[in-house]
């Protein structure tokens, strides 16, 4: 049997290893949170915007935003991005529109957000990037930030 005591050194140097990956994660890895706001102009009637995200495991269900409301949600981005990146995609849709509208609030291969702020109008989604207070996207499309 071993010797209590180098048992206990060897689960010690475990536990400071699994300490260690886990500080790492915090550094490498932080948690984005992307902001999704309703602001499509309230004149002459305003829209509630229905909200519908979700990622290859996950699916965030539906949510109405009066004018102006936000919806927020957060996750950690795969640590491991060359093999399987982490993208959100969120479906929109208000009263009068004829079909869904989607757009790539997060996509890890293109955007280094960590606060991901999106104004939503009826022609699509805008965000404040580093290089440009507001960069509006067109729905279905995006900026390649890097
Ligand atoms: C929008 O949503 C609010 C809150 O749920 C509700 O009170 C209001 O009637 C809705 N407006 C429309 C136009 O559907």
């Amino acid at each position: 049997m071993a010797n209590p005591n180098s048992m206990t050194i060897k689960f010690s140097i475990l536990l400071i290893i699994i300490l260690l990956v886990e500080a790492s994660g915090l550094t490498f890895n932080p948690k984005v949170h992307v902001y999704i706001r309703n602001d499509i102009p309230p004149h002459p009637t305003p829209l509630n915007l229905t909200v519908h995200c979700k990622s290859k495991d996950d699916d965030l269900g539906f949510h109405t935003l009066v004018y102006g409301e936000i919806y927020t949600f957060s996750f950690r981005p795969s640590l491991f991005p060359q093999f399987s990146a982490t993208l959100f995609f969120c479906s929109f849709a208000w009263k009068g529109s004829p079909d869904l509208h989607y757009l790539d609030v997060y996509d890890e291969d293109f955007d280094d957000c960590i606060v991901c702020s999106w104004k939503i109008t009826k022609t699509g989604g805008c965000k404040p990037l580093k290089q440009k207070p507001d960069a509006c996207v067109v729905w279905n499309t995006r900026i390649a930030l890097k």
